[in-house]
């Protein structure tokens, strides 16, 4: 994150949260019926997408991100839901302990280092047949021009190494090809923002 959305963790969700309303929806909408579940929300910033799975019926939730500013925000308009402070590469939960891990515009933001060593935590916690749903931008011939022009805009005001980490991702050319190796089923779900978002959902098979 800029030091920008950094100061401005209380500024994120009024600034975005309408804005990032359908992508929450998307989300819901991908999980699977079963509301006992266990979801983990790496990265999970203000905790907004947790808060949607809970408005669904989810009940057992929990969210990890880096930056005590956005947890604060997330602790405080949670509720019951847990928050711990942590790096989502080196978390402290046993292997194989969720049913869903969700990351929401988790990758695009960091280095490509970085992006393979959470999914390849994110595959350590997920269960046998679980499932990751990863959504994050998708420039590709159906992102209509508003969708690349605004979160082009809204990246480049992040600037520095947000900025830089989101051109090299959008240069890579979206999720499918910042997958670490192995063996990997990758489907995409959904779209939003213009089509400049998509949802996926990326199955590691051990
Ligand atoms: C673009 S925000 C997305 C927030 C949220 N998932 C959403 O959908 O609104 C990226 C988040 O990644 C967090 N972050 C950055 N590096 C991290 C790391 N190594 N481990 C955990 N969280 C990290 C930031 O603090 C920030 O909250």
């Amino acid at each position: 994150m800029s030091t920008l959305i950094k100061l401005s963790a209380r500024l994120y969700d009024p600034v975005l949260g309408r804005a990032l309303k359908p992508l929450r929806q998307a989300f819901v909408r991908a999980l699977p019926e079963d509301r006992s579940l266990r979801i983990l929300d790496l990265c999970c910033g203000t905790g907004d997408q947790l808060r949607a799975f809970e408005r669904a019926g989810y009940g057992d939730l929990r969210g990890l991100d880096l930056d005590p500013g956005m947890l604060a925000v997330a602790k405080r308009r949670s509720g019951t839901i847990p928050f711990d402070e942590g790096d989502a590469a080196h978390t402290p939960y046993p292997d194989a302990s969720f049913d869903i891990v969700t990351l929401s515009l988790a990758l695009h933001d960091k280095e490509q280092s970085l992006r393979e060593a959470i999914l390849t935590e994110a595959y350590r916690l997920l269960k046998p047949e679980a499932y990751i749903l990863s959504a994050d931008f998708a420039f590709d011939e159906r992102t209509r021009f508003m969708g690349r022009f605004l979160i082009t805009a809204v990246e480049r005001f992040a600037g520095g190494e947000h900025y830089e980490n989101f051109k090299d991702y959008v240069r890579r050319g979206g999720m499918k090809n910042i997958l670490p190796g192995g063996d990997v089923d990758i489907a995409e779900t959904a779209r939003v923002l213009n089509a400049g978002i998509a949802l996926w959902k990326i199955r590691h098979r051990r």
